[in-house]
């Protein structure tokens, strides 16, 4: 198979955490042809998707006393090729949020592949209907209570109800701009109206579940079937457990509550053409759905000895009709 995969420079990838690099190793190990490129270097020619493509050779890493280790030079690229898309078999839009007009736009450029040369993961219009916060609204029996609200009595009168609330910018990621909100914080009014701009926009107001000192679940969703999972437990003084903020990362299984969380969302993750989906649960409640560009499966592979990577890849090679 040829595969195109559309991310940020790849030169501030780090091979032994980010899920593309695993994705990409997996591919080009199995034998298939592995080219890159960014959303930026996306165009619409004779009515469909063309991309400025970079062959890219990767050294895999290894695992070295229970870490990935790589190469200081872990890949080479071959000069730039304009290449239609739908030469490719499949194309990975793996651009990091947040989900800007441009990267929009890009979802736009990639809605005119036609799917029946290239399959696109995840589907440009599924990019589109799943904000990662608001999406999971859509799954709300199995979510912490949560308003969605830029008033700020409406949100004051919810976090006295809960005691304790998170705020979420809608379009943050990693842990950006997450707050733990308690009515008493003499900051709160000012909180709130710093998050929603005064009153202009909206935040996610959810209620604190105290069972998120014992981990942040990241559970890997591939055509809507759990397929691996690790657990993110906050440090020190930090209630985040993203990894981005110091999460330290622990081996985990998927309880049968979450296997229900998962079956609860599965089949309209695949309608959406949402194939490579990345769940957070806390204390058995859902509480994200990541859909642009879920990581966590070097961190699975290394703790679980899977192989995760490989494991999409030959689901891609049954998904895509031979020639
Ligand atoms: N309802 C909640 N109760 C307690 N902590 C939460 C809650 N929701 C999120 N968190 C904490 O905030 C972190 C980030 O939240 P999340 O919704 O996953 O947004 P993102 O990862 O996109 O920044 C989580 O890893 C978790 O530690
Ligand atoms: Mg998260």
């Amino acid at each position: 198979m040829k595969l195109a995969f559309i991310i940020d420079p790849i030169s501030r990838l780090d091979p032994g955490h980010d899920t593309s690099v695993a994705l990409m190793e997996a591919a080009q190990t199995l034998g298939h042809e592995v080219w890159i490129t960014q959303a930026h270097q996306l165009s619409v020619i004779g009515g469909t998707a063309w991309a400025r493509l970079q062959k890219v050779r990767l050294t895999p890493v290894k695992l070295v006393d229970g870490r990935w280790v790589s190469d200081s030079n872990w890949y080479q690229l071959s000069d730039e090729v304009l290449t239609c898309l739908e030469d490719m078999d499949a194309v990975f839009m793996r651009t990091d949020p947040p989900v800007t007009m441009r990267y929009l736009y890009a979802t736009y450029i990639l809605e005119l592949i036609n799917p029946a040369k290239t399959l696109v993961i995840n589907s440009p219009q599924g990019l589109r209907e799943a904000n990662e916060k608001m999406y999971t609204l859509q799954f709300h029996q199995v979510m912490p209570e949560t308003i969605v609200s830029q008033d700020k009595s409406i949100i004051r009168q919810f976090v006295e109800e809960k005691k304790f609330a998170v705020l979420k910018p809608l379009g943050g990621k990693a842990g950006e701009g997450i707050l733990f909100l308690d009515p008493s914080d003499r900051n709160f009014n000012s909180i709130i109206e710093v998050s929603t701009q005064h009153g202009r926009e909206p935040v996610m107001i959810q209620q604190y579940l105290p069972e998120a000192k014992d981990g942040d679940k990241r559970i890997i969703l591939l055509d809507g079937e759990p397929i691996g999972a690790v657990n993110r437990v906050p440090t020190g003084s930090e209630f985040r457990g993203n990894m981005a903020v110091g999460g330290r990362v622990e081996k985990t299984d998927i309880t049968e509550r979450e296997r229900e969380i998962c079956a609860a969302v599965g089949s309209k993750l695949r309608d959406n053409g949402l194939y490579f989906v990345g769940l957070d649960v806390i204390g058995g409640y859902l509480t994200e759905v990541n859909v642009t560009s879920p990581t966590g499966i070097r961190e699975i592979d290394r703790l679980n000895n899977t192989n995760l990577g490989k494991q999409v890849i030959q689901w891609l090679e049954k998904a895509i009709p031979s020639p």
